[in-house]
This record gives C-alpha cells, structure tokens and sequence, in this order.
C-alpha cells in the first residue's frame, strides 16, 4: 500500500515516521540555567557532519505552546551536553521525559549523578560511556511546532578503555524504536 501524508493526521504521521526510522539514536541533552540542571531525551536526533562536527535534534513545543526547557537553555546559554542512553539508564531517561517546571530539575528530582567534567559546559550524566560537549551553532527554519537545532561537537568525554588505537570508540548504547528502547546487537 502507498501512504498518501497529507491523508495521515499529525499523531498517526508521527507515529509511522518514528516506528520506521528505527532504530535512532537518543540525545540524552543536559543543559543548565540559573544553576538549574535540566536533562531530558531527544530522538529525532543525528549527525550531520564531521567536519564541521555537527549533529542536528529536533525540539518540540510543550503542550502550552512554549519552547521545551531543553531548547529555551540552548538558544540562552549556547551551550549542550549530550550524553548516551545504555542498558542501566533506560528507566533515569523515561522519568526524564516526563514534563517538569522550568526551575525543577530531573537529576535533583529523581536523583540521577551528575559530574561536571568541563567548566564551560553542562554536567555530564555520571552513568554516560561518551559525551559530547556542544555549543550552538544554528536552528533551522521549518513551519510547525519542531524546532531543528544545529550543535556543533566541541569536546568528547570517553570513558576509560573505550577508545582504541585505531579512534573507533566502542560503546554499548540503547536507541529508540517506535515507543520502545532497544539495545544494539552485533550480527
Ligand atoms: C526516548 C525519547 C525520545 C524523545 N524524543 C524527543 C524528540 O526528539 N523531540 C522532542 O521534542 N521530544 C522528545 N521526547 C520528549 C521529551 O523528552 C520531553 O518532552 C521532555 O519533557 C522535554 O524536557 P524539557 O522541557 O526539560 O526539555 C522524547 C522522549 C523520549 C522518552
């Protein structure tokens, strides 16, 4: 059968682009304001480039129509700290996708570690295996709610023993597909 999009109303749109773009990668985006540190996850999220290094996520609305704090703290502080989702973070990143006053934060409210290894970038979810510390580097214009940010990769943390000789990092990350979380196989 051939989908006609502009037959599929914008929940079910959705839901067919997110079940069929599987498995994406989760941006699991730290940023700060006014001392406050604000943690949430992101899937329509990928690499654009590596030289500039760049990667591209997309931020919706909430649902009063304002900007989602992680956004409103991009285009403020210029500053992001994406970390990556493994198999014994799943439940901290459900919880974090959960919607919360802009002056509470996810790590203090269900009490995830945090470690500031950069004093010119957010903190750094402790349980991340690689990091990276990004700053703005442009939005997208697109009509709608999403707003698509630009970040550039300014910094990478790699945990100890991650990196090998050849620069190939070896994680063990979990991504998303369709409302699920899966974790990556070697075929
Ligand atoms: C795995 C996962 C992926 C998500 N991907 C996105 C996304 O790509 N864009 C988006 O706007 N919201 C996405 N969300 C929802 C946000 O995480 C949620 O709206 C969150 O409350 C935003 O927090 P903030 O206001 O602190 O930025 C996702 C949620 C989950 C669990």
């Amino acid at each position: 059968m051939i989908v006609d999009y502009k037959d599929v109303n914008d929940l079910n749109r959705y839901k067919m682009m997110s079940d069929t773009v599987v498995p994406r990668p989760i941006a699991w985006i730290v940023t700060e304001d006014n001392g406050i540190i604000n943690a949430a996850p992101f899937s329509y999220f990928v690499p654009l480039s590596s030289n500039p290094p760049v990667v591209i996520v997309s931020i919706g609305k909430k649902e009063d129509g304002t900007p989602k704090d992680t956004l409103y703290n991009i285009l403020k502080h210029k500053k992001a700290t994406i970390c990556f989702v493994n198999k014994n973070s799943c439940e901290e990143v459900k919880n974090c996708a959960m919607p919360l006053d802009k002056n509470e934060s996810e790590v203090e409210t269900y009490n995830i570690d945090v470690q500031k290894v950069l004093e010119d970038f957010p903190a750094m979810i402790a349980s991340t295996q690689t990091a990276l510390f990004c700053e703005f580097y442009k939005t997208v214009d697109l009509p709608g709610k999403t707003t698509p940010v630009i970040l550039e990769v300014k910094k990478q943390f790699i945990e100890e023993g991650r990196l090998d000789e050849k620069s190939h990092v070896h994680i063990d990350n979990v991504g998303r597909s369709g409302a699920f979380f899966k974790a990556m196989v070697d075929l």
